[in-house]
């Protein structure tokens, strides 16, 4: 007996060690596992930071949250003037020319970098025209760059003899000498002679010393490159005018003062615009502010404006995307332009009115001629097989006489006025700054060019051409939509790029924009910017407004659910009077953090 139990005992004891080598063998492979799962989660998640630092095309931009605003996207700021006072920096500084190019600098739009002294100095001078001027001065005026377009726009054809013929009108105000040069050289450069019938440089009242004779020898032995000049302050309009009349090409092809042309620009733009019923703008890149390095913009985007009227880059509709994919070489319909570049037919342009002589300096021009084009007969549109880069700049370097607000202001109230009927009421209502100004604008005369060529109104505009837009409208509700717990749905304020996660915010007064909410016949609830509330994976989320399910929101009796018949629910969080709670959609309860209070509010 006693023999049988040491022998079990022996032979559980190395069953045991047999199991513990196992164990052991087991542990080893288990910890192998790990560590190899390991490193694959790591790799992974290396990659998916990689990529997703690589798949939009600003994340790689060294000022990304410069460059991105609200709709993730950079708006174009300041694309007329260059130049402010220049700091403590010596007139001497200022007034000479310190172009030195090095060679192979830029190249192929490579980019530029500096050595980390020189960096400091950059930085010194950067105020004076908001882009990098050590740079640019080490950049040939006659760099390479990349050919731009795709296969499809390669392939296309061109009879030059037959295309009209272009007067590039630049108009610059205390530009840097290399960047203007090498704007001009570059068109110069990347045009078919026969198409080329002049350039016209137009100074806005500059006052630097390099910008006088320097200049115009530098011209002087160039073809077909003349200057005017503008001896008081006129602004982009004004001093654009003036180019347009003294022009001769058959098209009107506006360029900024800070620009490169790729090869193949001009003809997809001199071919659409001899059409006569058509503003037509370039595919346009970036020119890093930092290092001129050309970068690629993303293929899709076209131009409209937020609710304040400012210009913004969007996705275009679905019709287009899809228009696009099937024709990538053809050009496609925009609600705006961002003005800086574009071609027009000069007959067309004149027809339609030139430009409203009443805006100053700069701004909202692009915006009247846009709603212009479109509600009196023409259209805009962007072609892609005409690629430009155009140097994007953090903030406008230029000084506005009697200040940006006023300025831009005055500009905005002119264009509202005239083109965009209860929606200018709309922007009044909610801007008091313009609307103070409003009266002080005479613009009957461009009322008078609005009854004589028997322009469709505003209703029809966003109807039309922008379909998709996020204004109210008489078939749209608009106001707050509070909680019962408290809390209205809204943006809340520094939700970046493409939208974020939706939280309750404070509910604010009639008057105030940023917390009020379009509310669509089909059920979307859209903010300014294009955001439309989404329910993501979890959380209710803000997100570009597109034709996802998910952003339909059924109003039943105080409720608000989604197709799939959830509740739009403000989650219990950790606030007392349910601000900053998160949203979401659950299952529908008897819980008053599902029952929502639609607060109309007259938008006009
Ligand atoms: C100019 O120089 C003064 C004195 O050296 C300094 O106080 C000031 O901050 C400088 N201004 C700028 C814009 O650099
Ligand atoms: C740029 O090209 C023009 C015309 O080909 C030439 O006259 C000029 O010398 C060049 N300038 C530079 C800096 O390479
Ligand atoms: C230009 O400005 C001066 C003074 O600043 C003024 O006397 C003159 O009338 C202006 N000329 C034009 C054409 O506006
Ligand atoms: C898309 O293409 C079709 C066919 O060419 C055209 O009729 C339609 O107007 C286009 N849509 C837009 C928005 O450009």
């Amino acid at each position: 007996m006693f023999e049988f139990t040491m022998v079990i005992k022996k032979q559980i004891r190395s069953l045991m060690c047999r199991g513990r080598k196992k164990k052991i063998a087991s542990l080893v492979i288990i910890l192998i596992f790990l560590i190899n799962a390991m490193f694959y989660v790591s790799l992974e998640l290396y990659n998916t930071i990689k990529n997703r630092n690589k798949d939009p095309w600003y994340k790689s931009l060294r000022y990304e949250k410069d460059y991105v605003d609200k709709m993730g996207m950079r708006v174009i700021v300041g694309h007329y003037v260059g130049g402010n006072s220049g700091g403590n920096l010596s007139q001497e500084m200022i007034n000479t020319n310190h172009y030195a190019p090095i060679d192979g600098a830029g190249e192929g739009g490579r980019p530029v970098q500096l050595l980390q002294r020189e960096i400091i100095s950059a930085r010194d001078l950067y105020s004076l025209h908001s882009y990098n001027i050590v740079v640019s001065d080490r950049i040939s005026i006659n760099r390479s760059l990349p050919d731009m377009r795709s296969e499809s726009c390669r392939r296309v054809e061109y009879d030059l003899e037959n295309l009209p013929t272009a007067s590039v009108i630049i108009v610059f105000h205390n530009e840097a000498w290399s960047t203007l040069m090498r704007t001009v050289m570059s068109v110069l450069l990347r045009s078919p002679t026969v198409l080329l019938k002049e350039i016209i440089l137009v100074d806005d009242a500059s006052d630097r010393k390099y910008l006088g004779k320097e200049l115009e020898d530098a011209i002087e032995n160039l073809n077909n490159v003349k200057i005017l000049r503008s001896h008081n302050r006129t602004g982009l309009v004004g001093a654009r005018l003036m180019g347009a009349r003294i022009a001769v090409g058959d098209v009107l092809l506006f360029l900024d003062a800070h620009c490169e042309v790729t090869q193949g620009w001009i003809e997809p733009l001199l071919e659409r615009a001899g059409s006569d019923d058509v503003f037509i703008c370039p595919h346009i890149d970036l020119l890093s502010d930092d290092t001129l390095a050309y970068t690629k913009s993303i293929d899709a985007h076209w131009g409209a404006f937020s609710w304040r009227l400012h210009f913004r880059w969007l996705m275009p509709s679905n019709e287009v995307m899809i228009n696009k994919s099937k024709n990538p070489s053809k050009p496609y319909p925009t609600p705006a332009m961002a003005g800086g570049l574009f071609a027009v037919r000069k007959s067309l342009f004149w027809r339609l009115g030139g430009y409203d002589e009443g805006m100053v300096i700069w701004g909202a021009e692009n915006l009247e001629l846009s709603w212009r084009a479109w509600q009196c007969g023409a259209r805009v549109e962007i072609t892609p097989c005409s690629r430009v880069g155009h140097i994007f700049r953090r903030h406008s370097p230029y000084k506005y006489p009697g200040g940006v607000a006023k300025v831009l202001n005055s500009n905005l109230a002119r264009a509202a006025s005239v083109w965009m009927d209860e929606w200018a009421d709309f922007f009044f209502k909610f801007n008091p700054s313009v609307a103070a100004i409003r009266d002080s604008q005479s613009v009957g005369d461009r009322i008078e060019i609005r009854k004589n060529l028997h322009c469709k109104n505003f209703k029809w505009y966003l109807e039309n051409v922008w379909p998709q837009h996020f204004f109210p409208t008489d078939e749209r509700w608009f106001g707050r939509i509070r909680n019962d717990k408290g809390g209205c749905i809204g943006v809340t304020a520094g939700t970046p790029g493409l939208g974020g996660p939706a939280s309750s915010i404070s509910c604010g007064s009639d008057l105030d924009l940023d917390r009020l909410l379009v509310y669509t016949v089909e059920g979307k609830v859209m903010a300014d910017e294009g955001l439309c509330l989404e329910q993501g994976n979890g959380r209710a989320v803000w997100k570009t407004c597109t034709e996802n399910i998910k952003q339909i929101w059924q109003q039943k009796g105080p409720r608000l659910k989604t197709l799939d018949g959830l509740c739009l629910t403000l989650v219990n969080g950790d606030s007392e009077d349910g601000i900053g709670d998160p949203l979401t959609a659950k299952r529908c309860l008897n819980d008053n953090r599902q029952i929502w209070h639609f607060e109309r509010v007259p938008w006009r």
